[in-house]
């Protein structure tokens, strides 16, 4: 099957714009025939908010909000899988940093995840993720979700692998350098692919670095996106490579865990 990742450059505060923006883009990699699309982190509002009451305007609820509603009507026309980061309210005044995923006909709203690991003054806006880490089945393959920072705590991929994820779709807003050299090794060390849909440009100062990443089960770099230009790619990758955990006749990185070791 065909994965992508759309790298874009969201327009800070303006949903519609992006909007438009991701549905050339998802057209895009529809076109060369992937069947499952990431797009960034907070795709829909930009990143760098100044105060509370800036998310509180742009975001919404999940699925009965505008965003949500925007995606399952892409998915369905263009007969897709999407996963996308957005700003969520939950009606109850809580603002989470949350991803979405949908899919085609039949489909529509599957589910959504919320950022556990904050990074820097999101703390000052969003609560964080309280649903755990989420495997969708999504028929095609199974897909774990967790966004940017997570990637930093190699638990929210391990999480996800051991819970049956073939696929991370791993929405991002990267301003470290880092991530574009780790994802390989979360993919390695999980045997899982990895889509990180990395944003370009600059807000408020704030630069993001790019460079979205395609990584397979044995850390090679399928597709890297450059460091400042909106993107697609689409990659063909083979799900039995995930699926099969062993790596020689006497290890299986699954069974081999000694997990009774782990603890402190
Ligand atoms: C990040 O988690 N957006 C750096």
């Amino acid at each position: 099957m065909k994965v992508a990742y759309v790298q874009m450059e969201p327009a800070f505060l303006n949903p519609e714009r992006n909007y438009s923006k991701a549905e050339k883009l998802v057209g895009e990699a529809v076109e060369k025939s992937a069947k499952l699309v990431v797009l960034p982190e907070l795709f829909d509002t930009g990143y760098n908010f100044e105060s509370r009451k800036e998310v509180e305007e742009v975001a919404g609820e999940i699925p009965d909000g505008p965003t949500t509603e925007f995606l399952v009507e892409l998915a369905r026309e263009k007969e897709v899988f999407i996963v996308a980061g957005t700003a969520e309210k939950d009606g109850k005044g809580n603002l989470y940093n949350s991803a979405v995923i949908v899919g085609p006909t039949g489909w529509g709203y599957i589910g959504k995840y919320r950022k556990v690991h904050l990074f820097n003054r999101e703390k000052l806006f969003f609560r964080p993720g309280n649903l755990g880490f989420h495997v969708f089945n999504i028929g095609i393959a199974k897909v774990g979700v967790m966004i940017c920072f997570d990637w930093f705590f190699p638990e929210s991929a391990r999480t996800l692998a051991l819970k049956g994820a073939e696929i991370i779709a791993h929405p991002s807003n990267l301003v470290m350098p880092y991530a574009p050299r780790a994802m390989p090794i979360r993919a390695l060390e999980n045997r899982v692919y990895t889509v990180t849909a990395n944003r370009v440009g600059e807000e408020r100062g704030l630069k993001f670095i790019g460079k979205s990443t395609i990584a397979s089960p044995l850390a090679d770099v399928l597709a890297m996106g450059s460091e400042n230009k909106e993107e697609v790619a689409v990659v063909e990758i083979d799900l039995s490579l995930a699926r099969d955990k062993r790596i020689n006749e006497r290890n299986d990185i699954f069974k081999d865990r000694r997990p009774q070791y782990y603890v402190i």
